[in-house]
């Protein structure tokens, strides 16, 4: 069956039984898209599955990079602890603005913060704190950066963090050895870093869904 229509169907079904959301969620995609924010959040089964990696983790500290409205933060910072910390961060002031808005509205400013600017700019200023290594780093933002982010993350995690990358099938275009484009040839550089590197272990999985034919590479930080 290769019907969008029933791919978003069978999605609405799964949101509707397994992650229903609740105000705050649907609050802060009703007020993304009222901002202009363009529709590119995580669809609520798959902010479902980060909540459960986030929670089967064990996670206390959580990085993103790419907060957008800050609807697939709301997922992960509640499957925190009171004393997490979960650092965002988004490129546009306005996206930021959007999700502190949102993220206060769910009652998670205190453990969440956006950091605005080019997260190959924040990550060093970032590391240079010498945080606590990150349990968990969700990598969402612009693809062609994504063996860069790969290289941030594991200076900032630990063996046993979960790296989770989105968008990593670009329609089927990620498979094309030839391709040109820079999210192409950022998720292959990355897919094939994630193979190749002596200290992650991962897969990835193409998924389809109520934003079409897409799919997510989930990677261990080993010894
Ligand atoms: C796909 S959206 C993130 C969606 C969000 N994770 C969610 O599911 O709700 C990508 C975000 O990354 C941001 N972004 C793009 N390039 C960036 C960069 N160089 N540094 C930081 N953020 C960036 C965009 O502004 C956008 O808000």
């Amino acid at each position: 069956m290769s019907d969008p229509q029933v791919w978003t169907d069978v999605d609405d079904y799964f949101t509707t039984h397994l992650a229903p959301g609740d105000a705050a969620l649907t609050a802060a995609l009703r007020d993304s898209a009222a901002a202009g924010l363009p529709p590119i959040a995580v669809t609520a089964p798959q902010g479902k599955l980060l909540h459960l990696l986030a929670t089967v983790q064990g996670a206390r500290t959580v990085l993103e990079i790419g907060t957008l409205g800050g609807y697939s933060t709301i997922w992960l910072a509640r499957a925190l602890p009171a004393d997490g910390r979960l650092t965002s961060l988004e490129f546009s002031p306005h996206h930021a603005e959007v999700a502190t808005r949102n993220l206060a509205r769910a009652g998670l400013d205190k453990l969440v913060e956006v950091r605005v600017g080019p997260a190959l700019e924040s990550l060093p200023a970032l590391a240079e704190e010498n945080p606590p290594p990150f349990d968990l780093v969700f990598i969402d933002a612009d693809k062609a950066n994504n063996p860069h982010y790969l290289d941030w993350a594991l200076k900032l995690t630990r063996p046993g963090s979960l790296i989770v990358l989105d968008n990593v099938v670009r329609g089927g275009r990620v498979a094309d050895p030839g391709s040109a484009e820079p999210d192409v040839v950022g998720t292959r550089a990355a897919v094939e870093l994630v193979g190749a590197h002596p200290r992650l272990d991962g897969t990835a999985v193409q998924t389809v869904g109520g934003k079409g034919y897409d799919g997510f590479l989930l990677a261990r930080v080993l010894d």
